[in-house]
């Protein structure tokens, strides 16, 4: 089973994996987790560039390809054959949505991805309204760059918002860490 967990920054991903993998866990699975950008090389180059000055939109875009090729083949493939549960937070979801804010066509990023990305059997997107997320993350009113940030994630939210497959489920992610860890279980039950 390959689940993955995608929404905004501040929506409390990386705190559902954790329940869910310790609740699978419970259940006696095997459970491997995992993040994208990865902690490989071109997933820290990625996340340097968030200091050190951010890459051109291709370029960025070709890394977070590269390093998802990678995890895929060093631990998504591998974990996943030999039976392991699989939960990841972020897939090429964002990448639709935050390299679509960069000026590519979410469908066309996606067309790309499946090429080479095996399809979830869940994809949770965390919901959460943007005055609350940009709070969490700790942009706050008068901030230079909050309008740039509060449009960026308002575009990335449209991307989630317009996925319609049968594997994607929408959780509430205002609620409580259990209140939502909950919603999230009564979707694989
Ligand atoms: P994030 O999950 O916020 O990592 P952390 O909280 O550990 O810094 O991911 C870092 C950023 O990477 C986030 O703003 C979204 C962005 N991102 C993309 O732009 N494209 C992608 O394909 C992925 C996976 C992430």
């Amino acid at each position: 089973m390959f689940i993955v967990f995608e929404g905004i920054d501040g929506t409390g991903k990386s705190t559902q994996v954790n329940l869910l993998a310790d609740a699978l866990r419970q259940q006696g699975r095997e459970v491997v987790t995992s993040k994208e950008p990865t902690d490989g090389p071109h997933g820290t180059r990625l996340r340097q560039s968030a200091d050190t000055g951010r890459l051109s939109p291709q370029e960025e875009l070709d890394l977070f390809h590269l390093d998802r090729k990678e995890h895929i083949a060093s631990l998504i493939k591998p974990s996943l054959e030999r039976g392991a549960v699989v939960i990841l937070d972020r897939y090429f979801f964002s990448t639709m949505a935050y390299q679509g804010v960069r000026g590519f066509d979410p469908l066309e990023i996606r067309r790309i991805n499946e090429e080479f990305a095996p399809l979830p059997d869940h994809v949770f997107i965390l919901e959460l309204d943007l005055d609350t997320a940009l709070d969490r993350i700790g942009v706050r009113d008068g901030e230079a760059n909050q309008f740039e940030q509060r449009d960026s994630l308002q575009k990335c939210h449209e991307v989630f918002a317009a996925l319609d497959d049968d594997f994607i489920h929408r959780v509430d992610a205002g609620q409580t860490p259990e209140k939502v860890h909950e919603g999230v279980l009564s979707h694989l039950s």
